[in-house]
């Protein structure tokens, strides 16, 4: 791939290679990958995983990441992304993006001469599913019979998790409120990249048999205003010890949780948790990533 703006611009081969490298990158620090490279970050909202993540990662294979905020540059101040997109790739070699608008990123791509990174737009959040395939991957020794459910809002990282199922081959099941699903573009892209989510009709058919259980915020920053209408939507979709039932199903969760709103502290501070090792494989995926796209 030049570009990575969701997880289907990867094959299942390119995928299960950049899980293997990513794997391979956790035992060292391979200065020599990366030398005299650099990456822009650029933000439109806050982050602490994907920034820090990217910034190491860079450090890591001796490459150098420079982060531009809002307040940095021009482009909070009514410069066209377009040009910020030609300017940039006179200096960096990759851009690595986080903005509102997905088809902003879009024409930072179009633009752009040099790789683009999608660090989470409004309509998809591909890192975070590759750092989630990846911790999947070593906690089942492989995705073969591992069943996932997705409990909770149908929203970007929701999105990039279940086409990323599709490509990787892994079973899904998807239960979320009326008016708040994955979106029938989405349902075909995983169909299309190899298998389609099971839609559930509960959160507790989702979880049943399930090995793990996602979820992810219900009122997600810049979204403030709709916690009033989305919380009672909500209802019975909390990822609890009730919906667990007696099950030992792990739980991820892209972070950061709102514990006694999608989550609670209990699970998410149990021994099911898996959500310390996807915030640190958010590092070592993207590391991959970077190597597959500049070395
Ligand atoms: N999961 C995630 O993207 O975290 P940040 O918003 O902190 O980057």
């Amino acid at each position: 791939p030049t570009d990575l703006l969701d997880v289907d611009d990867l094959t299942a081969d390119q995928l299960a290679a950049l899980l293997d490298r990513a794997t391979e990158l956790k035992t060292g620090r391979d200065l020599t990958q990366l030398p005299r490279t650099t990456l822009a970050m650029l933000f439109e909202k806050p982050s602490t995983r994907t920034r820090a993540s990217f910034e190491t990662g860079m450090t890591q294979l001796g490459g150098h990441a420079m982060f531009l905020g809002p307040g940095d540059i021009q482009l909070g101040h009514g410069e066209p992304l377009k040009d910020t997109a030609r300017a940039l790739s006179g200096y960096v070699d990759a851009v690595m993006a986080r903005l509102f608008d997905h088809s902003d990123l879009e024409t930072l791509a179009e633009y752009a001469d040099v790789p683009v990174v999608n660090g989470l737009t409004d309509d998809a959040h591909p890192c975070q599913t590759l750092a989630d395939l990846l911790t999947i991957r070593e906690t089942f020794d492989g995705f073969e019979d591992v069943s996932v459910a997705w409990v909770g809002d149908g929203n970007n990282v929701a999105r990039s998790f279940a086409v990323g199922c599709g490509v990787a081959g892994v079973d899904l099941a998807v239960a979320t409120p009326e008016g708040y699903g994955l979106g029938e573009d989405c349902i075909e892209r995983a169909a299309a990249a190899g298998r389609a989510p099971t839609l559930a009709d509960s959160p507790e058919g989702a979880v049943e048999g399930a090995d793990v259980v996602y979820t992810d915020v219900w009122v997600s920053m810049g979204q403030e205003e709709l916690r009033e209408e989305k919380l009672p939507a909500f209802e019975g979709y909390q990822l609890n010890e009730d919906l667990l039932g007696g099950t030992d199903a792990k739980v991820m969760h892209c972070l950061p949780a709102h514990r006694g709103e999608e989550i609670t502290d209990e699970v998410l501070e149990s021994d099911r948790t898996l959500v310390w090792e996807q915030a640190e494989n958010r590092m070592h995926a993207q590391k991959a990533l970077l190597v597959e796209l500049l070395a």
